[in-house]
Parts: C-alpha cells; sequence; structure tokens
C-alpha cells in the first residue's frame, strides 16, 4: 500500500516558493497516479497553535490555501483535501499518543526550537505549541499514511512520529505505521530565496510573488528584484552568482521559454552575455516577467473560477473532510482497542 498525506498551515497565501518547492511535485505525483490513497490536509488547528490570538487569520486562510490547491491542479478526484479541525479523530489520537513521549523530547525538536526562538517564546511557550509533533504524528497514523512529502524542515517531524508508532506497537501491539519523508529535489527549487535575495521566501519578510497575483503585481516585483548592484552600466559585466532574476530564471526557465521571450537559444547563452556584460536588468526582468506570467496564467485562470463558485470549493472540503474524517475514526477505533478502552464493543 502507498499511502500519502501531506500538508500546509493556512497562514497566507502559497507563492511561488511554494509551487516549485512542493505543490507542483504534488500535482505531478497525482497525476502519475503511482498510490493507493492521497490526502491534502489543512492544517488549520496546528496553525492555531501559534495564532491562537489571531483565529480570523486562520479561518480566512483556509479558504485561500484551499482555492490555491485547485488552481494548481489538484484535483479532488484524484486527491483528499480536508480540513484538519474537522477531523476530531486526531485530537483524540493526540491525547494518547502525548503519553508516549518526554517534555524533554520534545523540547530537543530541532525545528520547533528555531520557531521558538524565531518568536521569541522562550519559556513562555503555549503547551500545544510545543506539543504540535505529537498532533502531527495523529495527522499521519490515522491515515495510516507511510510518505509524506515534505519541506527539509520537517524532517524532525517524521523522526519523531516514528519514534511514537515505535513506542506504540511495543506497548499496545502492532497497530500504527511507520512513515518516510520525501523531499523534494536539490537545487533553488528547495529553498526558493525572496525578491530581496536576502532569505528564503517568507509571507511575514513581505518577499513573495504569489500564485493569486496579478500580472500587473508580478511584473512590479520582478522589476524590483534583487541583481547585481555593481552592474551600473549595461556594458558593465553582471555577476550571475546571487543574482536573484537568474536564480529563478534557473528555477521556471525552459530553453523553450527563453527562446519565446527572449533573443537567446537558451539560459546558458543569456548568462555568458550577461556576465560579459551589454545586456541590461531591465531586459532579464523582463524575459523572467513574461515566464512567470505564463506559468501563472493558467493558475490564475483556475483561481478565479473557483472564486466564482466558492460553493463548489466549500463542498470538495466537505466531501474530502468526510471521507479522511472515515478513515481516521477506524484508526481511532484499532487504536482504542489496542489500548483495551473499546469498552462497549
Ligand atoms: N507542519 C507542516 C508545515 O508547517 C504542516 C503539517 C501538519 C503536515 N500536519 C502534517 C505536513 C502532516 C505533513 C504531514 O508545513
Amino acid at each position: 500500500m502507498k499511502i500519502i498525506l501531506t500538508g500546509d498551515r493556512p497562514t497566507g497565501n502559497l507563492h511561488v516558493g511554494h509551487y516549485v518547492g512542493s505543490l507542483r511535485q504534488r500535482v505531478l505525483l497525482q497525476n502519475k497516479g503511482d498510490y493507493d490513497e492521497l490526502y491534502i490536509m489543512i492544517a488549520d488547528a496546528q496553525a492555531l497553535t501559534d495564532n491562537f490570538d489571531n483565529p480570523k487569520k486562520v479561518r480566512e486562510n483556509v479558504l485561500n490555501v484551499a482555492l490555491d490547491y485547485l488552481s494548481v491542479g489538484l484535483d479532488p478526484s484524484k486527491a483528499t483535501i480536508f480540513i484538519q479541525s474537522e477531523v476530531s479523530e486526531l485530537t483524540e489520537l493526540t491525547f494518547y499518543y502525548m503519553n508516549l513521549v518526554t517534555v524533554s523530547r520534545l523540547e530537543r525538536n530541532p525545528t520547533v526550537k528555531d520557531e521558538i526562538r524565531q518568536k521569541n517564546m522562550d519559556r513562555s511557550i503555549p503547551a500545544g505549541f510545543l506539543n504540535y509533533p505529537v498532533s502531527q504524528t495523529a495527522d499521519i497514523t490515522a491515515f495510516k499514511a507511510n510518505i509524506v512529502p515534505v519541506g527539509d524542515d520537517q524532517l524532525p517531524m517524521i523522526e519523531q512520529a516514528n519514534e511514537i508508532v515505535n513506542s506504540f506497537n511495543r506497548i499496545y501491539g502492532e497497530t500504527l505505521v511507520k512513515c518516510e519523508a520525501v523531499l523534494p529535489k536539490e537545487g533553488a527549487a528547495r529553498r526558493l530565496p525572496g525578491i530581496d535575495g536576502k532569505a528564503k521566501m517568507s509571507k511575514s519578510i513581505g518577499n513573495c510573488i504569489y500564485l493569486s497575483d496579478d500580472e500587473e503585481t508580478v511584473r512590479k516585483k520582478v522589476m524590483s528584484m534583487y541583481t547585481d548592484p555593481d552592474h551600473i552600466k549595461i556594458d558593465d559585466p553582471g555577476k550571475i552568482e546571487g543574482n536573484m532574476v537568474f536564480t529563478y530564471l534557473d528555477v521556471f526557465s525552459t530553453d523553450d521559454l527563453i527562446k519565446k521571450y527572449s533573443d537567446f537559444n537558451s539560459l546558458d547563452e543569456m548568462k555568458e552575455k550577461y556576465s560579459k556584460g551589454g545586456l541590461g536588468d531591465v531586459v532579464i526582468k523582463k524575459v523572467l516577467c513574461n515566464i512567470l506570467n505564463e506559468i501563472l496564467d493558467p493558475i490564475r485562470e483556475k483561481r478565479k473560477y473557483y472564486e466564482e463558485h466558492i460553493e463548489e470549493v466549500i463542498e470538495i472540503l466537505k466531501n474530502g473532510t468526510l471521507k479522511a474524517r472515515k478513515k481516521a475514526n477506524e484508526t481511532l477505533k484499532e487504536v482504542k482497542k489496542a489500548i483495551g478502552i473499546n469498552y462497549f464493543e
């Protein structure tokens, strides 16, 4: 059996970094059909663990993320798209799994540690936030998922999930399934920097190009992209390394697209000219702009359709959630039986 589960916290619109880092692969995976079940979860309950004081933000973004999923081509007839908080079995599983992990183990999780540092939470960390790797274990095991496509920051979660699975099976008998992370392919696509070239694309820094940005917004953002500060006159030699326009072209362009939108036959040719001098920033930015818009156009079109048919989106989420709940309920029953708290069966 090949059961795939992955998800996102709904804390903002998804951007082109998400697209090349994970969404594109999910759609490919979906269309290849080499799996038995495919679940995509909108992790609103997890988003609340560090946004409990801003539920409005989480609520609004549930629909935004659903729109992003559908507009990139995730297909509800192949993938079960659902809302985490609507599957209460996940919370119940979390409660039993919490007994199988120590506070000090939770505090050692490097991703959680990083997040605590970034948010200056220190010792005032909410118990729910510290516990989210356990809740993520419930997300994965409830569906008996054995394949979890995630970014590399999620590896500690997978490791902790498997530890909990091992403990559970050892103490209560073989019940839960171990899982394996699938990471995106090597290269810049894995951590697409923001348009400022400073950090990974991130909503809080404000350096993102969103899947929902219109043409004019994309144009403005590309025109403001960090290139080579020493490339002042067109004839000056320009640097490729660290130049965001080329970093993005590396990720988004193909030779066909380069031929279509520039006077060059390949990206390498274009880079060569830029390095030697004689190719202006505005020209290369226009090429990138056209390529991004060509990729984003069909996504925008689908989004527009679904924005005008929100009731369809709600229906998709409802149906997906029902299906997810059924499966999670079966697992919860097995878990309670294994522990011996299935009194009325
Ligand atoms: N922690 C993941 C993220 O921040 C989201 C997530 C929640 C998830 N539950 C999951 C991912 C289960 C994979 C499997 O992106």
